[in-house]
């Protein structure tokens, strides 16, 4: 059978499945004809029509084709999931009985495939609306067929309207969006997790961060941030590494400690309001993570001390890495940091690590010198979101800062600079995005919220 489109029929119009503005059909009342593009997600074959649900990355429409000629086209006898193809028709509204994705369906009544498919995807795309592990290589290996699955790209979907949220807050705040390099000579959080390579015979890393560049263009754009990938050689396999990731940074000029902290509360509130008062981002979260709750202000802030206090006090104490009570100066590792912010179970700004534990650009408490104005943003269910501090703005301690963390200082001539023309008190922060959107989505991990994950054995596809 050869399907033909019917002439005397009026021409049809092209919607995208989002479109509702469109004339639906009932008793004594013709419906628009339209045109639609889109695959299979899903279809059933039954004895009076066969069912498809259409999806084209905007909505779901369901299709009704009346069994006859149409169901009986070796390309319907051959329709599976992700089968490409344009169907015409009447939209109609669903009678009352039955249910369909914004009550309507189309009547076709003429559809050509075309891009077919063999009938293997539903083991994939199965194993995927199951929400299976994430660790998976045969997941992995086939993630280009695992986004076309409901859950991962609503995670997508949501991903680009928390980006948008960003850039609307950070517009509505007045900082200047800027594009620094990802090719560098300079590292930022140490040298043991730099990807090195060879920069026409020149030793060159990805960068680490960019925060670096961002202290050197204040000056003349007032605060900035950016939004752009960092890289780190991360040698372990766990849930929050990746190897590249979407770093989101700001730097903030003439500023104190405590206006950092005020604005990170800020930022992270509005772009949460943002997502949740849009209706269509806030569906993805009903989907992904029915039960977030926006975080109640003001946030949680404890200092380090107090934490290593909190954590031995726990009964039983949550011990350091060695299996010993924490003391003062050691790292909180990812566990213990974890199953504070789950016992807690809200956002903490985790404030004042000792000097020995952070990166060498960051400012000293004056009132405690053994401490840096730094913070943690720990959410629940991810820990450390955020990482931020104010920045040593005095050319000499700067120096000096160099020296003590073996780095030679030649390389940073124009970041020390900034020390010497015109040296003010800042500060900023670096969010990483995926693990934002793992807390939002509640995601068990941020290999789940980028398109394409790198980390430690896995560079494909
Ligand atoms: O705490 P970090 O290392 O801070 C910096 O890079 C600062 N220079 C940023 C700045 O002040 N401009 O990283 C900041 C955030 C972390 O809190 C985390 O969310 C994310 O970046 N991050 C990673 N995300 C995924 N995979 C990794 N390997 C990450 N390393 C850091």
């Amino acid at each position: 059978i050869v399907l033909k489109e019917d002439p005397s029929l009026p021409p049809a119009v092209r919607i995208k499945l989002n479109n509702k503005s469109v004339e639906l059909g009932e008793e004594g009342k013709k419906g628009t004809r339209v045109k639609v593009y889109g695959r299979i997600l899903n279809f059933r074959a039954q004895k009076s029509a066969t069912f498809i649900d259409l999806k084209d990355g905007y909505g779901v429409l369901q299709c009704v084709i009346p069994a006859g000629d149409l169901t009986k086209t070796y390309d319907a006898l051959t329709f599976a999931q992700e089968t490409a193809l344009v169907l015409y028709g009447e939209l109609k509204k669903v009678p009352p009985t039955q249910k369909a994705p914004d009550n309507r369906e189309l009547h076709v009544d003429y559809y050509k495939v075309l891009g077919s498919a063999p009938s293997d995807l539903e083991a994939i795309s199965n194993k995927v609306s199951r929400q299976q592990d994430p660790w998976d290589a045969q997941m992995l290996d086939n993630r280009h067929l695992v986004l076309r699955g409901e859950n991962a790209s609503a995670v997508m979907k949501l991903r680009e309207a928390v980006e948008m949220a960003f850039v609307d807050t950070y517009r509505e705040m007045e900082f200047r969006k800027v594009s620094p390099p990802a090719m560098v000579q300079t590292q930022v959080e140490g040298g043991s997790t730099l990807f090195k390579y060879d920069y026409y015979g020149e030793e060159a890393y990805l960068t680490q961060s960019s925060q670096l560049y961002l202290e050197t263009v204040m000056q003349s754009l007032g605060n900035v941030w950016c939004l752009e990938k960092s890289f780190r050689a991360e040698k372990s396999l766990t849930r929050r590494h990746l190897s590249e990731y979407t770093h989101i940074e700001a730097e903030m000029d003439f500023i104190e400690f405590d206006d950092l902290l005020e604005h990170l509360e800020e930022i992270i509130s509005r772009v949460v309001d943002k997502v949740l008062e849009n209706p269509v981002s806030a569906e993805y979260i009903k989907l992904l993570n029915p039960g977030f709750q926006k975080p109640s202000r003001p946030f949680m802030r404890m200092k380090y001390a107090d934490a290593i206090e909190w954590l031995n006090k726990q009964d039983p104490p949550i011990l350091n890495e060695e299996g010993n009570l924490h003391a003062f100066g050691d790292d909180i590792a990812e566990a213990a940091e974890r199953r504070m912010t789950d016992i807690i179970n809200r956002p903490i700004f985790l404030t004042h690590f000792p000097v020995e534990i952070k990166a060498f650009y960051m400012k000293k408490d004056p009132n405690d010198l053994r401490v840096t104005e730094s913070v943690d943003v720990l959410m629940p269910g991810v820990g450390e979101i955020v990482g931020g501090s104010m920045r040593m703005d005095d050319y000499d301690e700067l120096i000096e800062a160099y020296k003590k963390n073996g780095i030679g200082h030649e390389p940073y001539y124009w970041y020390t600079d900034q020390r010497k023309y015109g040296s003010s008190p800042h500060g900023g922060y670096g969010l990483g995005l995926e693990r934002f959107l793992a807390w939002m989505a509640n995601r068990h991990t941020v290999r789940e919220t980028c398109l394409y994950p790198r980390f430690m054995g896995r560079c494909k596809p």
